[in-house]
């Protein structure tokens, strides 16, 4: 089992960028957290993140991960190719966000990747991402 754990634009900034709604962790610490999650268990991880949509669909194209978990940013909103990479690949996929995406400005009510994904998890902070990969990792046992 391999798990692909994609951020997209921005969430570099983490821990510096708007702190009120993102928190203080920084990516390397949250990642630091799934790993620790997928010890014990007979999972490989990958960590990803880029600014650039293209760089993103490559991505998802080119893994062999067997399952996805990714937090689109902003391109949640936006992105017809992530959607529609998402959707040729035909891995379970689960999409998440630290902050409720449909409790804030109201064009982040939308999400696009939503309709190819396995399921979601929006609102819990750094938790939104180990809950996330828990589910995947169920899924993917079963
Ligand atoms: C986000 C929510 C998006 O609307 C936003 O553009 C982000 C982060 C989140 O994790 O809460 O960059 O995906």
């Amino acid at each position: 089992m391999k798990i692909l754990v994609i951020n997209g634009p921005n969430l570099n900034l983490l821990g510096k960028r708007e702190k009120d709604i993102y928190g203080t962790e920084t990516i390397e610490s949250i990642n630091g957290d799934i790993s620790k999650a997928a010890s014990g268990r007979s999972v490989e991880v990958e960590f990803y993140q880029s600014n650039h949509e293209g760089d993103i669909v490559d991505k998802i194209n080119q893994t062999d991960a067997t399952g996805i978990l990714i937090n689109p940013a902003a391109y949640t909103h936006t992105s017809v190719a992530i959607h529609d990479a998402i959707k040729a690949k035909e891995v379970p996929t689960v999409e998440v966000h630290l902050s409720n995406i449909y409790a804030r400005e109201e064009f982040r009510h939308k999400s696009l990747i939503a309709p190819v994904v396995t399921g979601q998890v929006s609102g819990f902070g750094k938790n939104s991402y180990i809950l996330g990969f828990e589910a995947l990792v169920e899924l993917l046992n079963s």
